[in-house]
């Protein structure tokens, strides 16, 4: 085929007649793919030089390719519209490349195909993607330290089936939230290492028959190694299912962050308003304050353990090579990136404001949620930790029946319900002295918070590179 077709296919030849419109439309993808544009030229001109290297290609002719392809970067970058004709991003490359360079573009696809090339392209975009994940993720742990710093003397309590368990630090609490995203940012980083093993040069799905340089195309793109066989290389979509479950996972994570802000954030709780910037109002209803962002972040995880669902269904049962379902491995992949880089940013935006209120935290803490420090007590003076329980039980009820806190019980109660019970009894019912006796790593102990507080902080001092070496997208 030549440049002046008036639709510029990759393929054709070996059809009489032209393909139905239908077919056209349902086969199209370069409504989804074309941001891997930056990826395509990065991987056509390793192409083109690694043709020249190996004598396929003239050195003239590969350096044609390769400023064309800059020319058709550039064109890009400034914004071209696709035609309908252009089938996917590599079509479009190809066309224009044609326009830029003339008939020597029609050199560049030898020994490549679309198979190889997509995949090499979608490996690219993984890896700069979870780059940006990373750094969207680092930001939402930086708000919350910063809240977190904030609150390490306050006091709320924790739930256990969302009912009051035992106090903890505000910071402990907040800190429970930071720690599920360290590890999405370790999963983020797992499947950008995955993502750096190149395919390209595995051609359809034997293996390119022109004798290019892989080593030179990975060292030229930046991968960690080269796939070791073609027919997996082709069909592999592996690095999308491991970048989507690290995105499941961290938009689980910001499920459940949301779900506690908006549950601590109503007015029976009413430990945190929401700030200005991220609140809405009501259409109706004049005093409402809502906080939608953490809403449509809780919303956004659905969506996001939907694209994992979708993509482990296209993939499986797949015969081994590249099949044409392959190609919504990228709508899915783009879908989840897409909200998680834009629900991760609200979500920080919107825990930078929070403005927590320590009193109605602090008043929430009831003396009844000392009862194991009460048990505990009395194990510290020999008793077993059953007979503590049953005695303290005791009084929770004596407590409940009369109305009042436990630790307004009187000194008779204490003594009747335990012979190890002395004076100081009530002193186990304080707050702040649960959390001191909880000085155990990992536990809301102020100390052990303060070495928790610096944990996270050196977390994110240095900014760890992902795999790979890759330029920003656009
Ligand atoms: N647009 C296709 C995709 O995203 C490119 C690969 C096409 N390969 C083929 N044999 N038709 O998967």
């Amino acid at each position: 085929m030549s440049a002046s077709d008036s639709t510029h296919k990759l393929w054709g030849g070996r059809f009489a007649g032209g393909p139905s419109p239908i077919l056209d439309a349902i086969n199209r993808s370069i409504g989804v793919d074309l941001r891997l544009w930056p990826h395509d030229i990065r991987l056509s001109k390793a192409w083109a030089l690694a043709l020249g290297e190996a004598g396929v290609v003239s050195r003239e002719e590969a350096d044609a390719l390769r400023a064309g392809l800059d020319r058709v970067g550039a064109r890009l970058a400034a914004g071209v519209t696709p035609l309908a004709t252009d089938e996917d991003v590599h079509t479009l490359v190809d066309r224009l490349l044609h326009e830029e360079a003339g008939p020597v573009a029609s050199r560049l696809h030898t020994g490549r195909s679309r198979n190889d090339q997509v995949a090499t392209a979608s490996r690219l975009w993984v890896i700069d993607a979870c780059r940006r994940l990373d750094a969207a993720v680092r930001e939402l742990q930086q708000a919350l330290l910063t809240q977190a710093e904030g609150l390490a003397d306050a006091l709320l309590p924790a739930y256990t089936h969302l009912q009051r368990a035992q106090p903890v630090s505000g910071a402990h609490w907040l800190l429970a939230h930071f720690w599920p995203l360290e590890r999405d940012r370790q999963r983020l980083a797992h499947a950008a290492q995955g993502a750096s093993v190149l395919p390209l040069g595995s051609g359809a799905i034997a293996g390119s028959a022109f004798p290019v340089s892989r080593v030179l195309l990975k060292e030229e793109l930046g991968f960690a190694a080269l796939s070791p066989n073609s027919i997996d290389a082709t069909g592999d979509r592996d690095f999308v299912a491991d970048t989507l479950y690290a995105c499941a996972m961290a938009a689980v994570h910001g499920s459940r962050l949301a779900e506690d802000l908006i549950i601590y954030g109503s007015g029976e709780f009413g430990f945190v308003r929401f700030g200005d910037g991220f609140s809405t109002g009501s259409s109706m209803m004049p005093q409402k304050r809502n906080p939608d962002v953490f809403e449509l972040a809780r919303g956004a995880g659905a969506r996001v353990l939907g694209d994992l669902v979708s993509l482990l269904g296209t993939i499986k049962g797949l015969p081994s090579g590249y099949s044409k379902d392959l190609q919504d491995d990228k709508r899915a992949l783009f879908n989840a990136v897409d909200l998680l880089l834009l629900a991760l940013p609200a979500m920080a935006g919107a825990v930078a404001e929070l403005r927590f209120n320590r009193d109605r935290m602090r008043a929430a803490v009831s003396s009844a949620m000392m009862a194991t420090d009460l048990a505990d007590y009395l194990v510290r003076r020999g008793a077993t930790f059953r007979e503590a329980h049953g005695a303290v039980g005791t009084l929770v009820r004596q407590a409940e029946e009369a109305g009042i806190e436990m630790d307004r019980l009187p000194t008779e109660a204490f003594a009747a319900a335990h012979p190890l019970f002395g004076p100081d009894a009530r002193d186990a019912l304080g707050a702040e002295a649960s959390l001191a006796f909880r000085e155990i790593p990992g536990g809301t102990g102020p100390q052990a918070v303060q070495v928790q507080l610096a944990q996270a902080r050196a977390r994110l001092a240095p900014a760890e590179p992902a795999a790979g070496n890759v330029p920003p997208s656009p």
